[in-house]
């Protein structure tokens, strides 16, 4: 069985990124004494599945950053070669969430991270994702890219735990009841 996880920062007004893509805001926060759970997330995972554009923003980090195999879901790149530095650790795919999930069980996945807003609604609208870690950073941006969007009707969470850090980041984990 596949089962989908998000780990995501949001400013309080809840947004993921500025309306042009910048993460400053929280990469300035990025307190290195803290750990905020993020390896320890990431070390029980066997794959990620990201939208277009949080790939076209970790494609302008120094590195690649990830050791586990990446599916990219995107209608624009899914008939594009795969960059050569990043052959057989990034796979393009145009698939809905369900086929997505269909296809992960048949690789033998079980534990999937899911990244970046768009992506993560559309996994959301379908009853795809199991829980939400969700760092709340005390900022107001007052506009960008929304973790969360418009859904058909409500979806209940569980809260399961919550923590704060001296930096001011809230941590909350919650599941979702789909
Ligand atoms: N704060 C954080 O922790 C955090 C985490 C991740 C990302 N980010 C930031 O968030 C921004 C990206 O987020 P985003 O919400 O704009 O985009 P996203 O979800 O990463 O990507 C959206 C794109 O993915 C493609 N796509 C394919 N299948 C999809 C599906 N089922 N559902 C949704 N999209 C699908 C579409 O591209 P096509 O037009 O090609 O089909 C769509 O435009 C970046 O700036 C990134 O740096 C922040």
């Amino acid at each position: 069985m596949v089962t989908t996880h998000v780990f995501i920062a949001a400013s309080l007004d809840g947004y993921i990124a500025r309306q042009d893509g910048d993460i400053g805001w929280l990469l300035q926060r990025d307190e290195p004494a803290e750990d905020h759970g993020y390896a320890a997330f990431i070390a029980g995972k066997d794959w990620i599945v990201m939208g277009r554009g949080s790939y076209e923003k970790v494609l302008t980090f120094d590195e690649w950053p990830y050791d586990l195999p990446v599916l990219v879901l995107s209608r624009q790149l899914a008939d594009s070669p795969v960059p050569e530095a990043l052959k057989g650790k990034v796979h393009f795919s145009r698939r809905t969430p369900k086929e997505v999930m269909n296809d992960l069980a048949a690789q033998n996945a079980h534990r999937v991270y899911l990244d970046g807003g768009q992506l993560i609604q559309s996994f959301l609208r379908e009853g795809l994702v199991a829980d939400i870690v969700v760092t709340t950073v005390p900022v107001l941006l007052g506009s960008g890219k929304p973790l969360f969007g418009p859904i058909p009707q409500d979806i209940d969470l569980t809260l399961l735990s919550s923590r704060s850090f001296p930096s001011g980041l809230v941590q909350s984990h919650y599941r979702v009841n789909n």
